[in-house]
């Protein structure tokens, strides 16, 4: 149980023993007092607003009740009613050797394993991955992660865009392409896009044998979709580049794309038309959402089926859902989509639940995120205004990591710096992002993100080689380091309690999904290791040995925890610079 857990159960025994009735005690909200390293709890407060009394008074009776002992040194009643709380020095030592030795190294098991359905990723495979596609790919896939490392069972479903009518353009481009060259060459995906969309409005003869394609295509011609085919594997193939040079975990059998959705559609329309859910409007088939309203107060319309009877994105994102509640019985559905689809989600949200396809037990979570944004405060473009391919600007990453590298006079070898280069350009644009508060857009800048002070990539890739470089100047093997570990100076405490506080750091973002938060954490850890570091001789010759042997294992816990830490975010370490 990590310490919050802990002390939140304390306190709820204590509420209850100084008679605070059921419904008035809070969620007891604490806060990390960073002025001394402690927590402060704030449900006295609320528990006396609730029962109309005084919150000092009501604090002093829950404080008579609270059973802390071996856990706190010291209890107090602060300003309007809070109550601050001291962590015993042993009990931190004592924690923080276990802490050490945790085979999971730190992440708590989940007592009540979910099935999480994480949808994350899904590019439009009829172009290239562009820089749209950064944030959704890198943070899904952190919260896969975590939420795995957690013990829960986690599903990736990557619900890229194969179907549609820009897919019978693309096709007859290739038809010709195949035709004239006997041979698919499509080494360029967004120039064959660009083409086929300029033959597409300027000659009406290759139109007409697209929308011919798209209708094959829809009715299951065999010829047609063999080329569709061919197409989404070059495509798909692409996407698996990027995810290698990317980190990212998402692998074959993760796609599961519009198109495996197809089948169930006209069997979603006739639910919801048998649910009263749709209705007719001209000759569409539309859900009125009678709690949601658009600008003018009319109640918002959602399109199910067109009035030429093709089906829309919001009928397949239907499908997705029954599919991912019902078949794969999920807990949890995530979804890491652009702010800009909120309303959107919103709407297939509240029709899968009237309609019947998810339960109340099937939590569904748009977690949206912001745009990036160029130094010019506009969406990133090209210099030409173009939009910035995910390979090239990842490609940019390495090469500036690896001048950085040179500018340092790393003493690396070839091969090494070259390793170092991509851990740290492909940690350092993922940092940026998972460390920005998701909501918000954020922006681009190569100098930030590159940098080895504040809040990024290097600065915690490099805070790990230090680490690493103590123990390959001590001559100790890292497995050899046991016995009790001793918080003498304050330093020392304060790290251990900011270790002790990873599982939190861990667990608040697997409920919220916000990765920022785990980013802070290991910021903050770092930086009170630098302290710890500055302050407490390890190495030197008049340190004692047990003194030396506990800094040791502190040092190599924070060394396993930023690593650890880094792991769930996708980031690799690296043990030299
Ligand atoms: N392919 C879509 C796009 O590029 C994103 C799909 C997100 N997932 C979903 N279930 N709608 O905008």
């Amino acid at each position: 149980m990590n310490i919050r857990d802990l002390l939140n159960s304390r306190f709820r025994a204590a509420m209850t023993a100084a008679k605070i009735p059921e419904h008035c005690q809070p969620m007891v909200a604490l806060g990390k007092n960073p002025q001394h390293g402690d927590y402060q709890a704030n449900g006295a407060m609320a528990a006396a607003k609730a029962m109309k009394t005084n919150p000092r008074e009501l604090a002093a009776q829950i404080l008579a009740h609270l059973d802390l002992s071996g856990i706190a040194e010291r209890t107090e009643i602060a300003g309007p009613g809070f109550i601050n709380i001291k962590l015993s020095t042993p009990w931190l030592a004592s924690q923080v050797t276990t802490f050490s030795q945790d085979p999971h190294q730190g992440v708590e098991q989940t007592e009540k394993p979910q099935t999480i359905v994480i949808d994350y990723s899904a590019p439009n495979l009829a172009k290239e991955m562009h820089v749209g596609h950064l944030r959704s790919s890198i943070m899904g896939d952190a919260l896969a992660r975590i939420l795995e490392a957690q013990g829960h069972r986690v599903i990736r479903q990557n619900h890229v865009g194969d179907w549609g009518t820009q897919f019978g353009m693309l096709i007859t481009h290739l038809q010709d392409q195949v035709a004239l060259e006997g041979a698919v060459k499509l080494a360029d995906l967004e120039t064959f896009y660009r083409e086929s969309k300029v033959r597409f409005d300027e000659d009406p003869a290759f139109a007409t044998r697209a929308r011919d394609n798209v209708v094959k295509l829809q009715a299951g011609d065999p010829a047609a979709l063999k080329m569709w085919k061919q197409f989404i594997d070059i495509s798909v193939a692409h996407s698996e580049e990027i995810y290698a040079k990317l980190n990212v975990t998402l692998t074959h059998s993760d796609i599961h794309a519009e198109s495996a959705y197809n089948d169930a559609l006209p069997g979603v329309i006739k639910t919801l038309q048998a649910k009263g859910l749709a209705v007719e409007n001209q000759g569409a088939q539309v859900v009125f959402m009678d709690d949601m309203s658009d600008k003018e107060g009319n109640p918002l319309a959602m399109i199910v089926q067109k009035s030429d009877g093709g089906y829309l994105y919001a009928t397949t994102d239907l499908a997705a859902v029954d599919y991912r509640c019902n078949r794969l019985k999920a807990d949890r559905v995530l979804y890491f989509i652009d702010a800009r689809q909120s309303l959107h989600m919103k709407q297939v949200f509240a029709v899968s639940r009237k309609v019947g396809y998810a339960s109340e037990h099937c939590s569904l979570e748009h977690h949206a995120f912001g745009t990036m944004m160029g130094e010019d405060g506009k969406p990133f473009k090209t210099r030409s205004g173009g939009t910035v391919k995910l390979s090239a600007l990842l490609d940019e990453a390495v090469i500036r990591a690896a001048q950085l590298l040179k500018d340092k006079d790393s003493d690396l070898s070839q091969a090494e710096q070259e390793e170092a280069a991509r851990k740290i350009g492909i940690g350092a644009v993922k940092y940026a992002d998972l460390a920005k508060t998701r909501t918000n857009d954020y922006i681009f800048s190569w100098d930030s993100m590159l940098s080895f002070e504040g809040n990024t990539a290097p600065y915690l890739q490099y805070a790990y080689t230090r680490i690493k470089s103590i123990f390959r100047k001590s001559d100790l093997d890292t497995e050899t380091l046991t016995g009790q570990i001793a918080l003498i100076e304050e330093q020392e405490k304060a790290l251990a309690l900011k270790l002790l506080q990873f599982s939190e750091a861990v667990d608040q973002v697997a409920r919220e999904a916000y990765p920022h938060q785990l980013c802070s954490y290991l910021y903050e850890l770092a930086s009170l290791f630098m302290k710890f570091y500055e302050a407490c001789p390890i190495l030197r010759s008049d340190v004692e040995p047990d003194v030396r042997s506990s800094r040791l294992q502190l040092s190599q816990v924070t060394a396993q925890t930023l690593k650890r830490g880094l792991d769930l975010l996708g980031i690799e370490v690296m043990e030299r610079m």
